[in-house]
């Protein structure tokens, strides 16, 4: 199952990936994590990517469709994938389509986790993280049992550099010019699944599996 999540920032993209990946058996891919492990560990992609990352700005198509690219020739993507944060552009979008034709599979639901800007500010000004294993935290809906520390493996969560106020607006901007003109391109293709990300966490996934079950995993 070849699986496409979008919304906005704080929509629970990343959320809702990671149990959809528990579900099904199939790995998450998110471009943002990718990019911010990179930025991390301060390899050569991290150095090129930082700057765009930190201030809010997409990275420039050709990297990131590239770093896709790859990422998807990995056996564990066998069975199928989810992608988190990819395609954000109409660019991008038309290269995913040309690498599903090129590998004859094909794309099954673009899962959109509909939500108002005011909801997206407010998760993402409270939302913590784990170092260790990328596990997603929020101090309000989602808090952690011991305060900083991820329950599953004690690690420290931390607060995502682009979260700050202002990086958080610029965000909201990006994706309004850039990534809204998506929802029309996969709902032309037939392919948007469109779901209130405004509801509690369980609601959304229960949503999702609904509509998600019945397919039927396709081999590579
Ligand atoms: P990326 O990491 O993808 O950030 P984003 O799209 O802004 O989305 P977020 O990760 O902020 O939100 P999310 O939807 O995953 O929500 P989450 O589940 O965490 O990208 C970061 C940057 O990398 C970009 O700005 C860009 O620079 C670069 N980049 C990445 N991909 C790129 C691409 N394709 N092209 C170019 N550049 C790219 O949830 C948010 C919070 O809400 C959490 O605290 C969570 O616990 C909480 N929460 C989630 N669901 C619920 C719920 N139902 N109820 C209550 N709380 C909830
Ligand atoms: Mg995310
Ligand atoms: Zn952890």
């Amino acid at each position: 199952m070849n699986i496409v999540l979008l919304g906005a920032p704080g929509s629970g993209k990343g959320t809702q990936a990671a149990r959809l990946s528990h579900r099904y058996g199939i790995p998450h891919i998110s471009t943002g994590d990718i990019f911010r492990h990179e930025i991390a560990q301060k390899t050569e992609l991290g150095l090129k990517v930082e700057e765009y990352v930190k201030s809010g700005r997409l990275v420039p198509d050709e990297l990131t469709v590239s770093i896709v690219s790859g990422r998807l020739t990995k056996p564990d993507c066998g069975q199928g994938f989810i992608l988190d944060g990819f395609p954000r552009t109409v660019a991008q979008a038309e290269s995913l389509d040309a690498y599903f034709t090129s590998a004859k599979r094909q794309l099954d639901k673009v899962v959109y986790l509909q939500m108002t800007e005011s909801q997206a500010v407010e998760r993402l000004s409270s939302r913590r993280q784990c170092e260790a294993c990328g596990q997603i935290y929020n101090l309000k809906s989602q808090p952690p049992k011991e305060a900083d520390k991820c329950d599953t493996d004690g690690g420290t969560l931390f607060q995502r550099e682009d979260d700050k106020p202002e990086t958080i607006r610029k965000r909201l901007v990006v994706y309004n010019e850039l990534t809204e003109p998506l929802i029309s391109y996969y709902r032309g293709a037939g392919l948007l699944l469109t779901v209130n990300g405004g509801q509690g966490v369980d609601s959304v996934s229960n949503e999702v599996y609904a509509a998600l079950d019945g397919l039927e995993p396709r081999p590579a």
